[in-house]
Protein backbone atom coordinates (compact mmCIF):
# COMPACT_ATOMS: atom_id res chain seq x y z
CA UNK A 1 0.00 0.00 0.00
CA UNK A 2 1.13 3.58 -0.19
CA UNK A 3 2.86 5.62 2.39
CA UNK A 4 3.74 9.11 4.12
CA UNK A 5 6.55 10.10 4.50
CA UNK A 6 6.30 12.64 7.29
CA UNK A 7 8.89 15.07 8.65
CA UNK A 8 7.90 16.54 11.74
CA UNK A 9 7.46 20.29 14.05
CA UNK A 10 6.40 21.99 11.45
CA UNK A 11 3.40 24.64 12.48
CA UNK A 12 0.28 25.54 10.38
CA UNK A 13 -0.64 28.50 8.66
CA UNK A 14 -3.30 29.56 6.51
CA UNK A 15 -6.50 28.42 5.08
CA UNK A 16 -8.06 25.38 4.57
CA UNK A 17 -11.48 24.40 2.76
CA UNK A 18 -13.12 21.27 3.94
CA UNK A 19 -15.08 18.68 1.41
CA UNK A 20 -18.61 17.56 1.90
CA UNK A 21 -19.48 14.85 3.56
CA UNK A 22 -18.96 11.45 3.33
CA UNK A 23 -21.47 10.21 5.45
CA UNK A 24 -23.85 12.73 4.56
CA UNK A 25 -23.17 11.42 0.31
CA UNK A 26 -23.22 8.05 0.81
CA UNK A 27 -26.83 7.58 2.91
CA UNK A 28 -27.92 10.22 0.06
CA UNK A 29 -26.48 8.18 -2.88
CA UNK A 30 -28.69 5.08 -1.66
CA UNK A 31 -31.36 7.32 -1.38
CA UNK A 32 -31.36 8.27 -4.99
CA UNK A 33 -32.21 5.07 -6.02
CA UNK A 34 -35.83 6.11 -4.82
CA UNK A 35 -35.81 8.81 -7.86
CA UNK A 36 -37.38 7.37 -10.77
CA UNK A 37 -34.94 10.00 -12.36
CA UNK A 38 -32.02 11.89 -11.96
CA UNK A 39 -30.11 13.14 -8.79
CA UNK A 40 -27.60 15.63 -8.77
CA UNK A 41 -25.07 15.64 -6.15
CA UNK A 42 -22.86 18.20 -6.26
CA UNK A 43 -19.11 19.03 -4.92
CA UNK A 44 -19.02 15.56 -4.57
CA UNK A 45 -15.18 14.72 -3.03
CA UNK A 46 -12.95 11.59 -4.90
CA UNK A 47 -13.16 9.43 -1.61
CA UNK A 48 -12.56 5.51 -2.41
CA UNK A 49 -15.95 4.60 -0.45
CA UNK A 50 -17.70 6.84 -2.75
CA UNK A 51 -15.97 5.34 -5.99
CA UNK A 52 -16.80 1.90 -4.55
CA UNK A 53 -20.44 3.21 -3.72
CA UNK A 54 -21.40 3.98 -7.31
CA UNK A 55 -19.95 0.76 -8.31
CA UNK A 56 -22.39 -0.99 -6.57
CA UNK A 57 -25.25 1.11 -7.30
CA UNK A 58 -24.56 0.61 -11.19
CA UNK A 59 -24.51 -2.71 -10.93
CA UNK A 60 -28.12 -2.59 -9.65
CA UNK A 61 -28.98 -0.90 -13.29
CA UNK A 62 -28.95 2.62 -12.40
CA UNK A 63 -26.63 5.17 -14.48
CA UNK A 64 -23.86 7.08 -12.74
CA UNK A 65 -22.05 10.30 -14.81
CA UNK A 66 -19.03 11.82 -12.56
CA UNK A 67 -17.78 15.38 -13.58
CA UNK A 68 -16.58 18.43 -12.39
CA UNK A 69 -17.61 17.12 -8.90
CA UNK A 70 -21.14 16.32 -9.91
CA UNK A 71 -22.54 13.20 -9.38
CA UNK A 72 -25.62 11.86 -11.29
CA UNK A 73 -27.26 8.77 -10.88
CA UNK A 74 -30.24 8.16 -12.65
CA UNK A 75 -32.12 5.28 -11.22
CA UNK A 76 -35.11 5.74 -13.80
CA UNK A 77 -35.03 2.51 -14.16
CA UNK A 78 -33.27 -0.77 -11.93
CA UNK A 79 -32.27 -4.49 -12.87
CA UNK A 80 -31.35 -5.91 -10.18
CA UNK A 81 -32.14 -6.02 -6.25
CA UNK A 82 -28.65 -8.17 -5.50
CA UNK A 83 -26.33 -6.13 -4.00
CA UNK A 84 -23.66 -8.83 -4.45
CA UNK A 85 -20.94 -7.38 -6.28
CA UNK A 86 -17.25 -7.01 -5.46
CA UNK A 87 -17.43 -3.57 -3.84
CA UNK A 88 -20.45 -4.58 -1.71
CA UNK A 89 -18.36 -6.60 0.47
CA UNK A 90 -15.74 -3.68 0.59
CA UNK A 91 -17.71 -1.14 2.38
CA UNK A 92 -20.13 -1.36 5.38
CA UNK A 93 -22.05 1.60 3.69
CA UNK A 94 -23.27 -0.87 0.96
CA UNK A 95 -26.08 -1.80 3.62
CA UNK A 96 -27.47 1.46 3.31
CA UNK A 97 -29.13 0.20 0.41
CA UNK A 98 -31.29 -1.99 1.50
CA UNK A 99 -34.01 0.49 2.31
CA UNK A 100 -34.13 2.05 -0.91
CA UNK A 101 -33.74 -1.48 -2.88
CA UNK A 102 -36.52 -3.02 -0.78
CA UNK A 103 -39.11 0.10 -1.36
CA UNK A 104 -38.44 0.26 -4.76
CA UNK A 105 -37.57 -3.96 -5.95
CA UNK A 106 -39.64 -4.94 -3.13
CA UNK A 107 -36.94 -7.25 -2.95
CA UNK A 108 -33.13 -7.07 -1.86
CA UNK A 109 -30.81 -10.03 -1.23
CA UNK A 110 -27.34 -8.42 0.34
CA UNK A 111 -24.02 -10.47 1.30
CA UNK A 112 -23.90 -10.48 4.93
CA UNK A 113 -21.31 -7.72 5.81
CA UNK A 114 -19.05 -8.67 8.41
CA UNK A 115 -17.29 -7.77 11.46
CA UNK A 116 -14.65 -4.74 10.37
CA UNK A 117 -11.45 -3.25 11.43
CA UNK A 118 -12.95 -1.32 14.25
CA UNK A 119 -15.58 -3.86 15.32
CA UNK A 120 -18.15 -6.99 14.73
CA UNK A 121 -20.59 -4.25 13.48
CA UNK A 122 -23.97 -6.03 13.56
CA UNK A 123 -27.06 -5.42 11.39
CA UNK A 124 -30.10 -6.29 14.01
CA UNK A 125 -31.33 -3.22 14.30
CA UNK A 126 -32.29 -3.00 10.47
CA UNK A 127 -33.40 -6.15 10.21
CA UNK A 128 -35.70 -5.94 13.15
CA UNK A 129 -36.96 -2.55 11.66
CA UNK A 130 -37.55 -3.81 8.52
CA UNK A 131 -39.25 -6.65 9.91
CA UNK A 132 -41.89 -4.07 11.62
CA UNK A 133 -42.46 -2.28 8.06
CA UNK A 134 -43.98 -6.05 7.00
CA UNK A 135 -40.70 -7.35 5.33
CA UNK A 136 -40.18 -10.56 5.42
CA UNK A 137 -36.40 -10.64 6.21
CA UNK A 138 -34.93 -14.62 5.86
CA UNK A 139 -30.81 -14.67 7.21
CA UNK A 140 -29.06 -17.69 5.73
CA UNK A 141 -24.97 -17.80 6.95
CA UNK A 142 -23.23 -15.43 4.27
CA UNK A 143 -26.59 -13.77 2.61
CA UNK A 144 -29.92 -11.57 3.77
CA UNK A 145 -33.05 -11.78 1.68
CA UNK A 146 -35.89 -9.31 1.99
CA UNK A 147 -38.80 -9.86 0.51
CA UNK A 148 -41.78 -7.15 0.84
CA UNK A 149 -45.10 -7.97 0.43
CA UNK A 150 -46.56 -5.18 1.42
CA UNK A 151 -45.66 -2.51 2.87
CA UNK A 152 -46.82 -1.82 6.45
CA UNK A 153 -45.46 1.27 7.54
CA UNK A 154 -45.77 1.67 11.85
CA UNK A 155 -44.26 2.69 15.05
CA UNK A 156 -40.89 1.61 15.72
CA UNK A 157 -38.64 1.67 18.83
CA UNK A 158 -35.05 1.37 17.80
CA UNK A 159 -32.98 -0.80 20.70
CA UNK A 160 -30.24 1.41 19.69
CA UNK A 161 -29.25 5.06 18.30
CA UNK A 162 -27.69 3.22 15.47
CA UNK A 163 -27.12 5.95 12.33
CA UNK A 164 -27.27 3.35 9.48
CA UNK A 165 -30.73 1.95 10.76
CA UNK A 166 -32.02 5.66 11.12
CA UNK A 167 -31.34 5.94 7.81
CA UNK A 168 -32.19 2.88 6.37
CA UNK A 169 -35.52 2.38 7.82
CA UNK A 170 -36.02 5.99 6.76
CA UNK A 171 -35.71 5.51 3.12
CA UNK A 172 -37.78 2.56 3.26
CA UNK A 173 -40.56 4.71 4.82
CA UNK A 174 -40.07 7.21 2.33
CA UNK A 175 -42.38 5.56 -0.47
CA UNK A 176 -45.99 3.63 -0.37
CA UNK A 177 -48.71 5.95 1.21
CA UNK A 178 -48.69 4.79 4.77
CA UNK A 179 -47.09 6.76 7.99
CA UNK A 180 -43.75 5.12 9.91
CA UNK A 181 -42.91 6.87 13.36
CA UNK A 182 -39.53 5.80 14.41
CA UNK A 183 -38.56 6.55 17.89
CA UNK A 184 -35.31 6.59 19.47
CA UNK A 185 -33.07 7.46 17.03
CA UNK A 186 -29.97 8.57 16.02
CA UNK A 187 -29.67 12.61 15.56
CA UNK A 188 -26.33 13.05 13.40
CA UNK A 189 -26.70 16.24 11.36
CA UNK A 190 -25.75 13.92 8.33
CA UNK A 191 -29.29 11.99 8.90
CA UNK A 192 -30.69 15.64 8.84
CA UNK A 193 -28.90 15.98 5.57
CA UNK A 194 -30.16 13.18 4.17
CA UNK A 195 -33.99 14.06 4.90
CA UNK A 196 -33.70 17.33 3.57
CA UNK A 197 -32.71 15.60 0.50
CA UNK A 198 -35.51 13.44 0.30
CA UNK A 199 -37.69 16.79 1.35
CA UNK A 200 -36.30 18.68 -1.40
CA UNK A 201 -37.17 15.43 -3.72
CA UNK A 202 -40.58 15.24 -2.35
CA UNK A 203 -40.80 13.25 0.80
CA UNK A 204 -42.68 14.46 3.67
CA UNK A 205 -40.91 14.06 6.83
CA UNK A 206 -40.70 15.50 10.38
CA UNK A 207 -38.78 15.64 13.24
CA UNK A 208 -35.30 14.69 12.11
CA UNK A 209 -32.95 16.00 14.40
CA UNK A 210 -35.29 14.48 17.25
CA UNK A 211 -35.62 11.51 19.00
CA UNK A 212 -38.83 10.39 16.79
CA UNK A 213 -38.62 10.62 13.18
CA UNK A 214 -42.49 10.20 11.57
CA UNK A 215 -42.63 9.63 7.75
CA UNK A 216 -45.81 9.96 5.92
CA UNK A 217 -45.36 7.97 2.46
CA UNK A 218 -45.92 9.61 -0.56
CA UNK A 219 -46.26 7.67 -4.09
CA UNK A 220 -43.18 9.61 -5.92
CA UNK A 221 -39.94 11.08 -5.18
CA UNK A 222 -39.01 14.05 -8.12
CA UNK A 223 -35.55 14.24 -9.28
CA UNK A 224 -33.65 16.71 -7.50
CA UNK A 225 -29.94 18.54 -7.03
CA UNK A 226 -28.77 18.75 -3.50
CA UNK A 227 -25.00 19.95 -2.12
CA UNK A 228 -24.31 18.04 0.95
CA UNK A 229 -22.80 19.77 4.34
CA UNK A 230 -19.38 19.52 4.97
CA UNK A 231 -17.53 16.82 6.76
CA UNK A 232 -17.60 17.85 10.34
CA UNK A 233 -14.72 14.71 11.19
CA UNK A 234 -12.44 16.21 8.25
CA UNK A 235 -12.91 19.92 9.57
CA UNK A 236 -12.32 18.38 13.83
CA UNK A 237 -9.25 16.30 12.42
CA UNK A 238 -7.66 19.69 10.76
CA UNK A 239 -8.51 21.87 14.24
CA UNK A 240 -6.53 18.95 16.31
CA UNK A 241 -3.18 18.88 14.26
CA UNK A 242 -3.60 22.85 14.87
CA UNK A 243 -3.85 22.09 18.63
CA UNK A 244 -0.78 19.48 18.52
CA UNK A 245 1.72 21.63 16.19
CA UNK A 246 0.43 25.10 16.72
CA UNK A 247 -0.14 28.02 14.23
CA UNK A 248 -2.64 29.51 13.38
CA UNK A 249 -5.04 28.20 10.49
CA UNK A 250 -9.05 29.37 9.19
CA UNK A 251 -10.94 26.11 8.50
CA UNK A 252 -13.51 27.54 5.77
CA UNK A 253 -16.97 25.81 4.40
CA UNK A 254 -17.99 24.21 7.60
CA UNK A 255 -20.94 24.50 9.97
CA UNK A 256 -19.09 25.42 13.30
CA UNK A 257 -22.05 24.29 15.22
CA UNK A 258 -21.84 20.46 14.62
CA UNK A 259 -18.17 20.69 16.28
CA UNK A 260 -19.15 22.38 19.13
CA UNK A 261 -17.94 19.52 21.55
CA UNK A 262 -14.28 19.51 20.20
CA UNK A 263 -14.46 23.45 19.90
CA UNK A 264 -15.44 23.66 23.64
CA UNK A 265 -12.54 21.14 24.62
CA UNK A 266 -9.71 22.67 22.77
CA UNK A 267 -10.39 26.17 24.15
CA UNK A 268 -9.91 24.38 27.60
CA UNK A 269 -6.65 23.13 26.36
CA UNK A 270 -5.26 26.25 25.67
CA UNK A 271 -5.95 27.04 22.13
CA UNK A 272 -8.11 30.53 20.66
CA UNK A 273 -11.41 29.63 18.43
CA UNK A 274 -13.80 32.12 17.20
CA UNK A 275 -16.51 30.47 14.90
CA UNK A 276 -18.48 31.87 12.36
CA UNK A 277 -21.62 29.88 10.76
CA UNK A 278 -19.31 28.63 8.15
CA UNK A 279 -15.43 28.86 9.30
CA UNK A 280 -13.25 28.68 12.48
CA UNK A 281 -10.70 30.66 13.47
CA UNK A 282 -8.32 28.44 15.41
CA UNK A 283 -4.70 29.68 16.73
CA UNK A 284 -2.59 27.63 19.33
CA UNK A 285 0.64 27.65 20.83
CA UNK A 286 1.48 23.54 20.20
CA UNK A 287 1.88 23.51 23.86
CA UNK A 288 -1.56 22.08 25.45
CA UNK A 289 -2.33 21.13 29.11
CA UNK A 290 -5.41 18.75 29.05
CA UNK A 291 -7.13 16.72 31.82
CA UNK A 292 -10.26 15.65 30.76
CA UNK A 293 -12.71 12.16 30.57
CA UNK A 294 -14.05 11.80 27.02
CA UNK A 295 -16.62 9.34 26.37
CA UNK A 296 -17.49 8.77 22.86
CA UNK A 297 -22.28 8.56 21.92
CA UNK A 298 -24.32 9.40 19.36
CA UNK A 299 -24.72 13.41 18.90
CA UNK A 300 -24.21 15.52 20.10
CA UNK A 301 -21.67 13.43 22.27
CA UNK A 302 -17.99 13.23 21.14
CA UNK A 303 -17.74 11.39 18.04
CA UNK A 304 -16.42 8.22 17.78
CA UNK A 305 -14.94 9.00 14.16
CA UNK A 306 -12.29 11.74 16.11
CA UNK A 307 -11.56 9.91 19.06
CA UNK A 308 -8.03 8.38 17.52
CA UNK A 309 -7.37 12.03 16.09
CA UNK A 310 -8.48 13.26 19.64
CA UNK A 311 -5.96 10.97 21.37
CA UNK A 312 -3.23 11.85 19.32
CA UNK A 313 -3.56 15.49 20.66
CA UNK A 314 -4.13 14.33 24.16
CA UNK A 315 -0.38 12.33 24.25
CA UNK A 316 1.48 14.90 23.35
CA UNK A 317 -0.27 17.09 25.47
CA UNK A 318 0.69 18.16 29.44
CA UNK A 319 -1.76 16.01 31.75
CA UNK A 320 -3.48 12.83 32.23
CA UNK A 321 -6.82 12.05 30.56
CA UNK A 322 -9.00 9.22 29.62
CA UNK A 323 -11.22 8.32 26.49
CA UNK A 324 -14.12 5.69 27.11
CA UNK A 325 -14.85 4.44 23.67
CA UNK A 326 -18.43 3.00 23.35
CA UNK A 327 -19.82 2.61 20.17
CA UNK A 328 -17.10 0.08 18.81
CA UNK A 329 -15.47 -2.46 20.65
CA UNK A 330 -12.47 -2.68 18.40
CA UNK A 331 -11.54 0.51 18.01
CA UNK A 332 -8.03 1.11 19.71
CA UNK A 333 -5.68 -0.55 17.58
CA UNK A 334 -4.24 3.03 16.69
CA UNK A 335 -2.47 2.89 20.67
CA UNK A 336 0.05 0.66 20.00
CA UNK A 337 0.86 2.94 16.94
CA UNK A 338 0.92 5.80 19.28
CA UNK A 339 3.05 4.21 21.87
CA UNK A 340 5.67 3.05 19.38
CA UNK A 341 5.99 6.90 18.55
CA UNK A 342 6.52 7.64 22.17
CA UNK A 343 3.20 7.96 23.74
CA UNK A 344 2.50 6.78 27.00
CA UNK A 345 -1.44 4.89 26.52
CA UNK A 346 -2.59 2.20 28.64
CA UNK A 347 -6.15 0.62 27.68
CA UNK A 348 -8.14 -1.21 30.26
CA UNK A 349 -11.63 -2.79 28.51
CA UNK A 350 -12.75 0.40 26.73
CA UNK A 351 -11.17 3.04 27.99
CA UNK A 352 -7.80 4.40 27.54
CA UNK A 353 -5.47 6.85 29.36
CA UNK A 354 -3.28 9.13 28.14
CA UNK A 355 0.01 9.69 29.95
CA UNK A 356 0.15 12.93 28.41
CA UNK A 357 3.46 14.63 27.64
CA UNK A 358 4.51 17.99 25.39
CA UNK A 359 7.56 16.29 24.09
CA UNK A 360 7.04 12.34 23.90
CA UNK A 361 6.51 11.99 19.99
CA UNK A 362 9.21 10.92 17.46
CA UNK A 363 9.97 9.64 14.18
CA UNK A 364 8.93 6.04 13.83
CA UNK A 365 7.52 3.50 11.09
CA UNK A 366 4.15 2.88 11.99
CA UNK A 367 1.20 1.62 10.01
CA UNK A 368 -2.67 2.57 9.92
CA UNK A 369 -5.46 -0.10 10.70
CA UNK A 370 -8.00 1.78 9.61
CA UNK A 371 -9.65 5.32 8.17
CA UNK A 372 -9.77 7.69 11.25
CA UNK A 373 -6.81 6.12 13.12
CA UNK A 374 -4.68 6.44 9.95
CA UNK A 375 -5.54 10.17 10.60
CA UNK A 376 -4.81 10.19 14.05
CA UNK A 377 -1.37 9.17 13.39
CA UNK A 378 -0.58 11.77 10.91
CA UNK A 379 -1.52 14.65 13.52
CA UNK A 380 1.11 12.96 15.65
CA UNK A 381 3.72 12.47 13.06
CA UNK A 382 3.06 16.11 11.95
CA UNK A 383 3.99 16.95 16.08
CA UNK A 384 6.92 14.41 15.75
CA UNK A 385 10.65 15.20 16.28
CA UNK A 386 11.93 13.72 13.09
CA UNK A 387 10.29 11.61 10.16
CA UNK A 388 7.21 9.12 10.65
CA UNK A 389 6.91 6.46 7.84
CA UNK A 390 3.18 5.91 7.76
CA UNK A 391 2.08 2.79 5.93
CA UNK A 392 -1.01 1.59 4.36
CA UNK A 393 -2.70 4.97 3.94
CA UNK A 394 -4.90 3.96 1.48
CA UNK A 395 -7.43 3.32 4.35
CA UNK A 396 -6.91 7.41 4.40
CA UNK A 397 -7.96 7.63 1.45
CA UNK A 398 -11.47 6.84 1.86
CA UNK A 399 -12.40 9.83 3.79
CA UNK A 400 -10.55 12.92 2.82
CA UNK A 401 -9.90 14.07 -0.18
CA UNK A 402 -6.36 15.71 -1.12
CA UNK A 403 -5.15 15.32 2.82
CA UNK A 404 -1.29 15.67 2.00
CA UNK A 405 -1.79 18.18 -0.42
CA UNK A 406 -4.20 20.30 2.06
CA UNK A 407 -1.79 19.53 5.00
CA UNK A 408 1.22 20.76 2.46
CA UNK A 409 -0.42 24.08 1.78
CA UNK A 410 -0.38 24.51 5.45
CA UNK A 411 3.31 24.41 5.73
CA UNK A 412 3.45 20.49 6.96
CA UNK A 413 5.90 18.56 5.39
CA UNK A 414 4.08 15.38 4.18
CA UNK A 415 5.04 13.62 0.96
CA UNK A 416 2.83 10.18 -0.70
CA UNK A 417 4.83 7.25 -1.75
CA UNK A 418 2.27 6.25 -4.46
CA UNK A 419 1.97 2.14 -4.76
CA UNK A 420 0.64 2.47 -8.74
CA UNK A 421 -1.89 -0.64 -8.07
CA UNK A 422 -3.81 0.19 -5.12
CA UNK A 423 -4.55 3.93 -6.80
CA UNK A 424 -8.46 4.40 -6.77
CA UNK A 425 -9.43 6.30 -9.72
CA UNK A 426 -12.99 7.63 -11.37
CA UNK A 427 -13.84 6.08 -14.42
C1 LIG B 1 -22.03 5.48 11.10
C2 LIG B 1 -20.88 6.17 10.41
C3 LIG B 1 -19.57 5.87 11.13
C4 LIG B 1 -19.69 6.26 12.60
C5 LIG B 1 -20.92 5.60 13.23
C6 LIG B 1 -21.17 6.07 14.66
C7 LIG B 1 -21.53 6.25 8.08
C8 LIG B 1 -21.26 5.78 6.70
N1 LIG B 1 -20.80 5.69 9.04
O1 LIG B 1 -21.80 4.08 11.03
O2 LIG B 1 -18.54 6.63 10.50
O3 LIG B 1 -18.55 5.82 13.28
O4 LIG B 1 -22.10 5.92 12.47
O5 LIG B 1 -21.29 7.44 14.72
O6 LIG B 1 -22.36 7.09 8.32
N2 LIG B 1 -25.32 -1.51 16.02
C9 LIG B 1 -25.92 -2.71 16.36
N3 LIG B 1 -26.88 -3.21 15.50
C10 LIG B 1 -27.22 -2.58 14.34
C11 LIG B 1 -26.60 -1.36 14.02
C12 LIG B 1 -25.65 -0.84 14.88
O7 LIG B 1 -25.63 -3.30 17.38
O8 LIG B 1 -28.10 -3.08 13.61
C13 LIG B 1 -24.28 -0.94 16.90
C14 LIG B 1 -22.91 -0.89 16.22
O9 LIG B 1 -22.21 -2.11 16.31
C15 LIG B 1 -22.24 0.21 16.99
C16 LIG B 1 -23.38 1.18 17.31
O10 LIG B 1 -24.58 0.41 17.15
O11 LIG B 1 -21.73 -0.29 18.20
C17 LIG B 1 -23.45 2.40 16.42
O12 LIG B 1 -23.44 1.98 15.07
P1 LIG B 1 -24.16 2.82 13.93
O13 LIG B 1 -24.63 4.11 14.49
O14 LIG B 1 -25.15 1.94 13.26
O15 LIG B 1 -22.96 3.10 12.94
P2 LIG B 1 -22.97 3.06 11.36
O16 LIG B 1 -24.25 3.56 10.82
O17 LIG B 1 -22.49 1.71 10.90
Amino acid sequence: MSKYIVNGGKKLHGKVVVEKSKNAILPIMAASLLVQGKTTITNVPNFSDITAMAKIIESLGAKITFASGNLTIDATTLSDADITCEEAGKIRASVFLMGPVISRMHRCKISKPGGCAIGARPIDIHLSGFEALGVCVQETQNEVLCVLDCFSGGEITLRMASVGATENLIMCSVLGNKTTILHGVAKEPEIVDLCKFLIGAGANIVGEGTDTITIVGVSKLKPTTFTPIADRIVAGTYMLAVALCGGRVQICDINAGHNQRLIDLLARFGCKISCKSDRIYMSSSGFLQANCNIVTGPYPEFATDLQSQIMAVLAGADGVCTITENMFESRFKHVAEFNKMGANIVVHKNTATIFGNSQCYHGQNVKCHDLRGGAGLVISALAAKGTTIIDQIDYIGRGYENFEQKLDSLGADIHRIEDEEEKHNWY
